[in-house]
């Protein structure tokens, strides 16, 4: 055993000071040493020539070596791994891994070209809190409070405080604005209502609006006819039809509400329609001079228009949705459905 001992130490030696300078070098020597025939393995082979009181500490020996030569046979390796070689094993022209592109939520969709469409008529953005006060929500907007119209909107109460409500519309927001700004006066105000309403496919607790107003010297019904009309066109096309109804708002003195005629039967008639051929998009009117006299605008000096439609139902028409909870149902086959619509 001694004499094997020497003799591996022997092969250590000579592995510490062997040199590759090619990959085929480093390749000698995985078969000198490691290889099937091996002197690793053949010196292993010597174990059974090893008495057994001194076949422990033989096959530490051993151990070490195989170790020692493994060793050395990595470090080779690494110096000799050529450029040329990793590139050969990566295939530069396979395609990548798809990064899964996000959908943006059809409401979205619609709300941000309804807004860009306002927007290139010179109107800004304006948001307010979705958490109100009864005055901004219906006093200012000459709701008082034992109005019957306040029946119509039924309201989600805050129950820690009263006083505070869910907005119920975002004409809530025209009430800020009025309040922080002067005439001339050109906003749009999208933004989350909540109503007190059983969820079925055709209502939702809560929804989205876009409100507009406009406040200035000199504006008048042909402004607001021209504007909407305007933004009809551009959101459905020229061909679609619009017509106004006398209607009825606190906040407005006229009201109107504007229908257009169906997309989706083209005005044969059709369920989305109830069979009119027509279908509400929004609700508008001047706004009422006690509502600008609220906010110390002086009403015989300014008018002024406002609007407020529910994006739920333009996004209808739009994609022809027809059930409101799929909006928020977070499916991603009805989702997905949207992806590379801007
Ligand atoms: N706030 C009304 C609603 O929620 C919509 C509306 C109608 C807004 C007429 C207006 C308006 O600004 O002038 O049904």
């Amino acid at each position: 055993m001694e004499q094997l001992v020497q003799q591996i130490e022997a092969y250590k030696q000579e592995i510490n000071l062997f040199d590759a300078k090619t990959p085929e070098a480093v390749e000698e020597f995985r078969i000198k040493y490691l290889g099937t025939k091996g002197l690793v393995k053949s010196v292993m082979g010597e174990m059974k020539n090893v008495p057994n009181e001194q076949k422990k500490a033989f096959g530490q020996v051993l151990n070490e070596f195989k170790l020692f030569a493994e060793n050395k046979y990595e470090s080779l390796k690494e110096n000799h791994q050529p450029e040329a070689d990793s590139h050969q094993q990566i295939d530069w022209s396979l395609p990548g891994d798809p990064i899964a592109a996000g959908t943006r939520h059809p409401l979205s969709i619609v709300r941000n070209q309804i807004v860009s469409i306002f927007k290139r008529l010179g109107f800004a953005v304006a948001e307010g809190p979705e958490i109100e006060d009864d005055w901004h929500n219906f006093g200012a907007m000459n709701l008082p409070e034992d109005h019957p119209a306040r029946d119509m909107q039924d309201t989600f109460y805050i129950s820690q405080n009263p006083a505070w409500l869910l907005r119920t519309h975002t004409s809530s927001v025209q009430a800020r604005v009025m309040e922080s700004q002067k005439p001339p006066i050109r906003v749009i105000c999208p933004g989350r209502v909540y109503r007190n309403e059983t969820i079925s496919a055709r209502a939702h607790c809560f929804f989205h609006q876009v409100e507009g107003l406009y406040i200035d010297d000199n504006v008048s019904f042909a402004d607001l006819k021209q504007t909407l009309y305007f933004f009809v066109q551009e959101m459905f096309g020229k061909n679609v039809k619009v017509r106004f109804r006398p209607s009825y708002f606190p906040f407005t003195e006229p009201s109107a509400e504007m229908d257009i005629s169906c997309l989706i039967c083209g005005g044969d008639g059709c369920n989305i329609c109830k069979h009119t051929g027509w279908v509400e998009i929004l609700g508008s009117g001047m706004v009422h001079p006690k509502v600008l006299d609220n906010f110390g605008i002086d009403s015989n000096k300014y008018t002024g228009f406002a609007f407020g439609m529910g994006v739920e139902r333009i996004t209808q028409l739009k994609f022809q949705v027809n059930d409101l909870r799929l909006y928020s149902q977070n499916d991603v086959r009805f989702l997905k459905q949207f992806t590379g619509v801007i």
